[in-house]
């Protein structure tokens, strides 16, 4: 049961969970419902949890599109492995966000198209949602887009210090309901 292991999860770490259960297929599908998927290299997810977004993600890109998920939580990266290890061109690793830069050479890819971010950006300590803001912004391609979800706005301003186009649309089947905000350089 996932909404169990989830529970526990964030009775462990609340700061860095952010969620007590995984969001809703309503909200996966509203996170990924701008992505052009045509043509798209690479797909980054930050804290793709138990997958509810992976889901939609691996349903529809294109077989040769890299999709390249990072979960600091072992619990969830191990469920993550079970679920999706076997999977092209998809590489599930055990770490923060912060360190998207070394992935993404390991992984020889030089540009994303889209970062998708399950990331508590309400919860994270500041300097650790900053440094994963910048790389992000860094190594998106010029029309690329970061697709994030948070449960109020007050992080809609530190999404306009990176982001010239912040857009937003509210999901209520969701517990609890939730934003969507789409941002472009
Ligand atoms: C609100 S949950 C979202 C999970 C899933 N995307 C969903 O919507 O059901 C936040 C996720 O981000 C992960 N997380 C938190 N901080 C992280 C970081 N710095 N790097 C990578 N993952 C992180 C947590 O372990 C958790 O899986």
């Amino acid at each position: 049961m996932e909404w169990l292991s989830f529970l526990k999860q964030y009775i462990q770490g609340p700061r860095w969970i952010g969620a007590i259960a995984p969001s809703s297929k309503y909200l996966a599908a509203k996170m990924v419902k701008d992505i052009v998927f045509e043509g798209a290299s690479c797909i980054v997810e930050y804290g793709p949890g138990t997958g509810v977004f992976t889901e939609k993600l691996l349903a529809t890109r294109q077989p040769g599109t890299v999709l390249i998920l990072i979960e600091n939580n072992a619990r969830f990266c191990h469920m993550l492995r079970k679920k999706y290890g076997h999977h092209q061109n998809v590489h599930i690793v055990h770490d923060s966000a912060v360190h998207v830069d070394q992935y993404l050479r390991q992984y020889g890819v030089n540009k994303v198209d889209y970062i998708v971010s399950g990331l508590p950006f309400a919860s994270l300590p500041t300097d650790v949602s900053l440094d994963i803001l910048g790389k992000s912004r860094q190594y998106l391609k010029q029309d690329g887009g970061f697709i994030t979800f948070q449960y109020t706005l007050i992080k809609r301003g530190l999404l306009k210090q990176f982001f010239g186009n912040v857009s937003m649309t509210r999901v209520y089947r969701n517990l609890p309901p939730a934003y969507v905000f789409s941002c472009s350089r």
